[in-house]
């Protein structure tokens, strides 16, 4: 049997998505990949608690010399995939570099809408209820140089309702779309992974 991609999941607040992906790993949507380490750049991001509990190993980078001590913790523990599951930081273009198609995103919007540097968390939800639009959604991408623009993996729509708020329309968006597509699109970059190692 083909050894599973180990995976690095980047977090920097509450962590749902990232506990869809251990919940993934449960049920076994994502089975040919294995979570081996969360990172955050928040000691206080409750990620952390959610790493903890599922005793998967944790490491907390803060902002000086954040690149060097990441490329020398993603070393040690083998990583070979890094998942951006509402991670706050901009990654340096030398390290995205570095992880061509090894990294990944989730953003809550229908890319190209609502992204880029200025877009993120709830901030996203904001523009697209002011912006007025009837739907919105998640994407999975690929990371590279440009904010949000690398190669888009996967997209699930989502309605917006009349009565909404970015509170209420950011937790539709991560239940309908980003819970969902965010293991699929780990699962299929994994197995991707695996044919092109054999
Ligand atoms: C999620 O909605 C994620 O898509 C978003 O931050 C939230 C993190 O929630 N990411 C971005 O906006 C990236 N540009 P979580 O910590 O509960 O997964």
């Amino acid at each position: 049997m083909n050894k599973k991609v180990k995976i690095a999941v980047l977090v920097s607040g509450g962590g749902t998505n990232l506990q869809a992906l251990i919940d993934a790993q449960k049920n076994g949507i994502l089975k040919s990949g294995k979570i081996e380490l969360v990172i955050s750049n928040n000691s206080n991001a409750f990620a952390l608690k959610r790493a903890e509990e599922n005793n998967i190993p944790f490491e907390i980078i803060d902002k000086k010399d954040f690149e060097e001590k990441l490329k020398e913790i993603l070393k040690s523990h083998k990583i070979e995939f890094i998942v951006l599951a509402g991670f706050t930081a901009i990654l340096p273009a030398s390290f995205v570099k570095d992880y061509d198609k090894r990294i990944i995103n989730i953003h809550p919007s229908l890319i190209p809408s609502f992204c880029g540097k200025c877009f993120y968390g709830i901030k996203v939800h904001e523009a697209a209820l002011k912006k007025g639009v009837k739907i919105t959604g998640a994407t999975t991408h690929f990371v590279n140089e440009i904010v949000d623009g690398g190669e888009i993996i996967m997209q699930k729509a989502v309605e917006v309702y009349e009565d909404d708020t970015a509170e209420k329309l950011q937790k539709r968006v991560m239940e309908f779309a980003e819970w969902i597509i965010l293991p699929q699109s780990v699962e299929k970059v994994c197995k991707n992974i695996i044919k092109e190692k054999s």
